[in-house]
């Protein structure tokens, strides 16, 4: 696997873990139980695509 195929399989699984914590929020946002944490689960993912993706 050459460094840009790994870049893809990076970029990809952090879309995935991305999508999964905005689903947390849409979930934990309107129920109250909402944290820092869950907050910032679904921030660090889109930060690091940004990076990754540019
Ligand atoms: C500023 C943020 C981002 C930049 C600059 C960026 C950039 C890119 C680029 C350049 C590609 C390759 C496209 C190609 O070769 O045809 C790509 C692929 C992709 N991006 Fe992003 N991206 C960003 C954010 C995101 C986000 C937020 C998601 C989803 C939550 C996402 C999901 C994907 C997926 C699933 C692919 C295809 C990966 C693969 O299977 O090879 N990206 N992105």
């Amino acid at each position: 696997m050459n460094g840009n195929n790994r870049f893809r399989q990076i970029h990809r699984w952090l879309s995935v873990a991305f999508t999964e914590a905005v689903i947390v929020n849409i979930i934990a946002v309107p129920r109250g139980k909402s944290t820092d944490w869950v907050g910032l689960l679904a921030l660090l993912p889109p930060c690091l695509l940004m990076l990754i993706g540019l």
